[in-house]
């Protein structure tokens, strides 16, 4: 097989320190002259230059959501703007990272006695208790009666993937209904865990509302057992959230079948920028006494995205149970990353347990969430202003990162090629993305995509 010509060189190299002065060679300065000369087939294993033990592997295609970014990164023009990933950005289009994160950071620093030891399987032992105390409320009859198990993971993403896999298992139903239209990850993530996805009603094109009724249809016909995936709130990729009386019916309805709640809280605080009130259709859930479980991420809502800090809780019906699905969650752990990473816990854990810190952190939850709500209003207006046909309403009535258009994929295909504007096909945009310098060009491509492409 041809070798490079460094390589070979290298190769007859070492052949000649090999070779001794005397005519009998040894085998492996034979082996090497002869890899040399090229007259020794390599191992199959051996990867050179054109061939691969890989080589009939396809080309993956990128992913739809983070494919976004990739392909945005590669446009040149000077307008372009990314929508596609649900990343918050000062009106300047930065990344932002909390004061109070630094504020925690720099505490971390400055404590000597801090080590990098391994954390245990479940990770850091009081993060998990803040993290519950801060989704199911620090008066939680569940906590108080030590019926949480909670184990950090990475992000929402690992805490849905190591329930997902405990609940395939060890859960006597493998069925988990998810919403359509739902985050990207989900049907993945569970399906690899192990579990068979389904999905249930959502969503309504026509009033780009809650289409309730054909959730309550599709909940009612799922059986007895299955596990119903829930976003607590800030529903990605609609922005439509149930109302309070809406969440009273389905867990009414679910209870009643024994359908087993799964919710997915990835914007605590980002809805409508009160930690307390966008949990209220989990711990409505949790009030009841009933089991569920709970996959917590810290990504949006302190800005950790990178450092992939998380929790899964499952509420369990007594202190005895919990115990035992503890272990068993570390039995799923271990061989899946052996125990979670120590910074971030470490931030989310120095703000959560310090009031002062806690609540600047509420302040600058609360002021992410409020220019998100104002980017809708603006854009809503933007339109209004051009006449732009159809309504609109629906950008400022929902809720959380994300607008979901209406726009179809050849009216984003448009906007990529004219404006250089990005989101995910299904017509997704991150509000949090946007600026009021970029909403009139974004507001002039919905317009021209609308009217000229039908
Ligand atoms: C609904 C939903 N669940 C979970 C996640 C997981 O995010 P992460 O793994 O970054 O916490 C996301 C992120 O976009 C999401 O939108």
């Amino acid at each position: 097989m041809a070798q490079e010509p460094s390589a070979d060189r290298r190769l007859s190299t070492l052949a000649r320190h090999l070779l001794p002065s005397s005519p009998r060679r040894t085998a492996a300065a034979a082996e090497a002259e002869d890899i040399a000369a090229g007259t020794l087939e390599s191992s199959p294993t051996m990867a050179s230059q054109g061939s691969s033990v890989f080589a009939a592997l396809a080309q993956a295609p990128e992913d739809p959501i983070l494919g976004v970014t990739v392909a945005y990164n590669k446009d040149p023009s000077p307008v372009k703007v990314n929508l596609g990933v649900g990343a918050y950005r000062t009106e300047e289009g930065k990344p932002l990272v909390l004061n109070v994160v630094r504020r925690a950071e720099q505490i971390l620093l400055n404590n000597p006695s801090r080590v990098k030891e391994y954390l245990p399987i479940t990770g850091l032992a009081e993060f998990n208790k803040l993290s519950a105390k801060l989704i199911f409320g620090a008066d939680s009859p569940a906590i108080h009666e030590n019926r949480v198990a909670t184990v950090q993971c990475l992000s929402g993403t690992g805490s849905l993937r190591v329930g997902g896999e405990f609940l395939a298992r060890h859960y006597h139903e493998r069925t988990i209904y998810i919403p359509q239209p739902t985050w990207g990850n989900h049907p993945k993530v569970f399906t690899l865990s192990g579990l068979t996805v389904k999905s249930y009603r959502y969503y309504d094109p026509a009033t780009r509302g809650l289409d309730f009724k054909g959730l309550l249809e599709d909940l009612s016909s799922a059986p007895s057992g299955s596990i119903i995936l829930l976003h607590a709130c800030a529903h990605n990729p609609t922005g439509v959230d149930p109302t309070i009386d809406e969440w009273e019916q389905i867990r009414k309805l679910m209870r009643s079948k024994s359908l087993l709640p799964f919710f997915d809280s990835a914007y605590q605080g980002f809805a409508s920028g009160s930690l307390d009130k966008d949990t209220q259709s989990v711990r409505m859930f949790v009030a009841d006494g009933g089991e569920l479980l709970m996959a917590q991420s810290y990504a949006k809502n302190m800005g950790l995205y990178g450092e992939r800090v998380g929790a899964l809780s499952i509420v369990c019906g007594s202190a005895d149970v919990a115990v035992r699905v503890e272990s068993q969650l570390k039995l799923v752990i271990r061989p899946m990353y052996s125990n979670p990473p120590l910074h971030g816990a470490s931030i989310v854990a120095t703000i959560l347990r310090n009031s002062e810190m806690f609540n600047e952190w509420t302040l600058e939850l609360k002021a992410m969430a409020d220019r998100i709500i104002s980017m809708r209003q603006q854009l809503f207006d933007a339109l209004k202003s051009r006449g732009t046909p159809g309504d609109w309403s629906h950008i400022i009535k929902q809720i959380g990162m994300f607008t979901f258009t209406g726009l179809n994929s050849e009216q984003v295909a448009f906007m990529r090629q004219e404006y250089h504007i990005y989101m995910t096909s299904d017509g997704r945009i991150s509000m949090a993305g946007l600026s009021a310098r970029t909403v009139p060009h974004l507001a002039d491509a919905i317009h021209a995509a609308v009217t000229q492409l039908k």
